[in-house]
């Protein structure tokens, strides 16, 4: 059996899109690229409360981006901003409060 690899503890997992399907300018690397700076800024890179983060070439959608995904939640953000991406890092990843808006799809559980 392979050694597992360690893993610290997290809150949630948000992907971005940087494909060019959903974002002809591919708007999604910039966002990408700031996403970081937005987490430290919050609190958000480490510890229990630590955001995971990761971009993606194609999310399956394929219009209306750039597209956002976070997870456990399975909360999907449609046409982000920079202004948005704010207020999703500061609002829903940092406060729990979804911004409802944007959102285009969310997850369905089995309950
Ligand atoms: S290219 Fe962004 S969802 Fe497919």
């Amino acid at each position: 059996m392979p050694a597992f690899p360690a893993m610290e503890p997290y809150s949630r997992h948000m992907l971005i899109c940087t494909g060019e399907s959903c974002s002809p300018e591919r708007r999604g690397r910039a966002l990408y690229a700031r996403l970081s700076e937005l987490l430290e800024r919050e609190g958000l890179l480490f510890g229990p409360t630590r955001v995971k983060r990761g971009e993606t070439p194609c999310l399956g959608v394929c219009a209306g981006g750039p597209i956002v995904v976070v997870y456990p939640e399975g909360i999907w953000y449609a046409g982000v901003t920079d202004e948005l991406l704010e207020r999703i890092v500061v609002d829903h990843l940092k406060n729990g409060r979804i911004v409802e808006e944007a959102v285009f799809h969310r997850l369905a559980f089995d309950s």
